[in-house]
């Protein structure tokens, strides 16, 4: 598809974020279509992404979604997501998030640790209701990904060891408040190695079928999310192979296969599109200075991610530069050495591959406003969350002026 990146910037405003609605539709229907033959749900994981439009438009396709905060479920539910595909994840839940989680009768509540499952038990009793909930197992397995993405390992803060989860869905098969339905584990994330996703899934199979031996039926085997993106020259995991380890793992047994996939859906349906400012050159060093800033996506100075930047319709010799915001911080950049042709105020730089982890981890550091968010579908583009305005920003404080 060609995209008018300087008719949408001019129509916009920028920065600006757009997603391909299409290609969103694409991949849910891909990896749908990879299920085929097995009982599935594909819950979409709302961090990536979480602008309600994105939410909706794969509710309509029909996919579930994760949530780690109550926030999200109820973005997830505003968006039109069937509660019973909801599930609600997260090593640390409120009281009040719990509460309501039971009232909004999702379908399950994800726990992390046994202290978790006796405040859920606690709150479940005081609503004289049960709750449905899965128990996420850490199979101390190396994803073999960025250290600060990969959650598998005992060593990380996620989930309770098998031992441990055993003997949670012991006690919760008998609380007359809890009813333990699902399994599940997460490993990391931007997984391109199927091995160690096949290895937990083994892991944790075995585990269902132990609890079978027991009469715990397990319905939802939840194998977390992770599946990898191409934002340079990665190889990504075939959605065939990633479905058939699973299957193969749980061969035999009766349950829904559930999977969390979030940056799979967004990453590369979106891009983020910022302004030139200027260019400078400090002692033969080139720097291209834009309009958006580590605010507004921060993968880069955070996980020194890469992101495939390109300059629209400029043209020249390509020499190396640095391409970073406004922020006041050494930090704030989007790209380094960065091959680029000479640019002038106002050329667009398409900064790739940010429809995941883009907008949701975006601030107001330096009082920036969040850009604005657009979803192009069918050929034709629209808003879906306006730009923020400075008024926004102080909304919560100015009534506070003394
Ligand atoms: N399920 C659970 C329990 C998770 O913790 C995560 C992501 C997902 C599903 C979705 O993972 P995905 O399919 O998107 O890989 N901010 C980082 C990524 C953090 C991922 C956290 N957990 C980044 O920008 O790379």
């Amino acid at each position: 598809m060609s995209i008018d990146y300087k008719g949408l910037v001019e129509k916009y405003g920028s920065p600006l974020y757009m997603y391909d609605f299409d290609y969103i539709e694409n991949r849910y229907r891909t990896l749908k279509e990879a299920f085929a033959g097995k009982k599935s749900l594909i819950n979409y994981a709302v961090k990536a992404n979480s602008n309600l439009s994105v939410i909706q438009h794969l509710a309509k396709l029909g996919a579930g979604a994760d949530c780690v905060s109550i926030g999200e479920v109820r973005r997830a539910l505003d968006a039109g997501v069937d509660k019973y595909k909801i599930i609600f994840s997260g090593v640390g839940k409120r009281d009040d998030e719990i509460e309501e989680a039971l009232k909004r009768d999702i379908l399950m509540l994800n726990l992390e640790s046994e202290a978790e499952m006796k405040r859920v038990e606690m709150v479940a009793k005081a609503l004289g209701k049960e709750a449905r909930i899965s128990i996420r197992v850490n199979p101390n397995i190396d994803p073999q990904t960025h250290p600060y993405i990969s959650t598998g390992l005992h060593e990380n803060k996620f989930g309770v060891e098998i031992d441990m989860a055993k003997r949670m869905y012991i006690y919760a098969n008998k609380s007359e408040y809890l009813n333990p339905v699902g399994i599940h584990f997460h490993i990391g994330s931007q997984l391109t190695n199927l091995d160690p996703i096949k290895e937990s899934a083994m892991i944790v199979a075995d585990l269902v079928r132990s609890l079978r031996a027991i009469k715990i039926d397990i319905k939802f085997f939840d194998v977390g999310g992770g599946i990898g993106v191409v934002y340079d020259d990665e190889t990504p995991i075939p959605e065939r192979a990633y479905t058939e380890a699973i299957s193969e793992a749980t061969k035999g047994l009766d349950v829904t296969l559930l999977c969390e996939p979030g940056r799979y859906m967004v990453a590369n349906a979106g891009a983020f599109f910022t302004k030139v400012l200027y260019e400078k050159n400090n002692d033969g060093k080139r720097f291209v200075i834009v309009d958006g800033g580590m605010n507004d996506l921060i993968r880069p100075s955070l996980y020194n991610a890469y992101h495939k930047i390109e300059a629209v319709g400029a043209e020249g010799e390509k020499t190396p530069a640095d391409v970073v915001g406004p922020v006041c911080e050494s930090g704030d950049f989007f790209g380094k050495n960065v091959p680029l042709p000479p640019l002038n105020h106002n050329d667009i730089i398409v900064v790739q591959s940010a429809g995941a982890y883009g907008f949701t981890m975006a601030s107001n550091y330096n009082t920036r406003p969040k850009p604005a968010e657009i979803a192009l579908q069918g050929g034709t583009d629209r808003l879906i969350r306006r730009r923020e305005t400075y008024e926004d920003q102080v909304r919560l404080e100015k009534e506070f002026l003394e």
